[in-house]
């Protein structure tokens, strides 16, 4: 099938009560894990791809790689996504480019100015037959190299306002997720916002919310790692239940990078530890692949719910 965009699945998602992963990809071996796991699964996906991915990878070699991963994974309905657009321009390059979904994050910016660039991209994009994401609130946490010490959690009293202004099709809301390995601080008791997150949605009824930042930063992961010469000491991330209990509400998009790299990173300092004779990048990244497919996997079923909806 081609490339979908994310309205029917957030549909369905939104009342069957589970959520649709985002993955962000940057390179074959990550499409393939996350792609043939979903056709296993009969699940749908979103692949999202990062101004880093963009300018790591290149956007024509993405979407060949999103577009090999549809031939081969026939059953799976698949959204390319542009994750964090910082300006309108990137957000129209990947709508010409042949995304399905695009986010405008404009949570950086003064809030009429979020309004007024996320109302611009809605224009062209929805003229495109392609979809936006929007964020209000801030994130803690490291994104693009930028680290925000604090949440700036969403204001509930302003979503309204903003998805009647703008148009968009889904907003992300911070309510205590954070992106990259380090959540909390060691000792610190994980919580998130889920009181935000009614509101939210009592607001906004039947509209689907996006969470970021919601890695659970597996510690059989982090306890590879640091075993074999890496240091992430007290790397923490989001507890599977909270997410399960995000996924069951009116959270219908769950964005998840740092397990992919850690998931990776884990297998490969394995490898090497233990093949250190070996020099074939296929050899350490066979097993790189495969870890990031049993990852995802263990998502589908266990945290994200969306096993078998495809
Ligand atoms: O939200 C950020 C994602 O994890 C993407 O990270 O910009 O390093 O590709 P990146
Ligand atoms: P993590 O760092 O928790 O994986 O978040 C990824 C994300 O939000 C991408 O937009
Ligand atoms: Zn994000």
């Amino acid at each position: 099938m081609p490339l979908v965009t994310t309205t029917e699945m957030f549909k369905k998602a939104y009342h069957g009560g589970y959520a649709v992963g985002a993955f962000n990809v940057n390179n074959m071996e990550i499409v393939q894990g996350i792609t043939e796991a979903c056709q296993e699964q009969k699940a749908p996906v979103i692949l999202q791809v990062s101004k880093g991915a963009r300018a790591y990878a290149n956007h024509t070699y993405l979407v060949k790689m999103v577009e090999a991963a549809i031939k081969e994974c026939p059953d799976v309905p698949i959204a390319l996504h542009l994750d964090h657009g910082t300006d309108f321009e990137i957000c129209k390059s990947c709508i010409d480019g042949g995304f399905t979904s695009v986010m405008f994050d404009g949570s950086a910016m003064p809030y009429e100015d979020n309004v007024k660039v996320a109302k611009q991209v809605v224009e062209y994009a929805h003229a495109h037959g392609v979809v936006v994401e929007a964020e209000l609130g801030q994130l803690a946490g490291v994104e693009d190299d930028v680290v925000a010490e604090d949440h700036q959690y969403t204001d509930p009293a302003q979503v309204q306002d903003f998805v009647e202004r703008t148009g968009v099709d889904s907003l992300a809301i911070a309510i205590g997720t954070s992106h990259g390995a380090y959540k909390f601080k060691p000792g610190q008791k994980p919580q998130l916002r889920f009181d935000i997150l009614e509101d939210v949605s009592k607001r906004l009824p039947e509209f689907p919310i996006v969470l970021h930042g919601a890695s659970s930063v597996p510690q059989d992961f982090v306890a590879k790692v640091n075993q074999y010469g890496g240091a992430m000491p007290d790397a923490i991330g989001i507890p599977e239940e909270m997410l399960r209990q995000a996924a069951e509400s009116a959270v219908c998009k769950i964005n998840i990078d740092s397990d992919i790299r850690l998931a990776i990173t884990a297998a490969i300092r394995e490898h090497f530890a233990v093949h250190p004779a070996d020099f074939d990048p296929r050899q350490y990244l066979k097993p790189a692949r495969q870890a990031v497919k049993d990852m995802v996997t263990h998502k589908l079923i266990n945290v994200l719910g969306c096993n078998g909806k495809a």
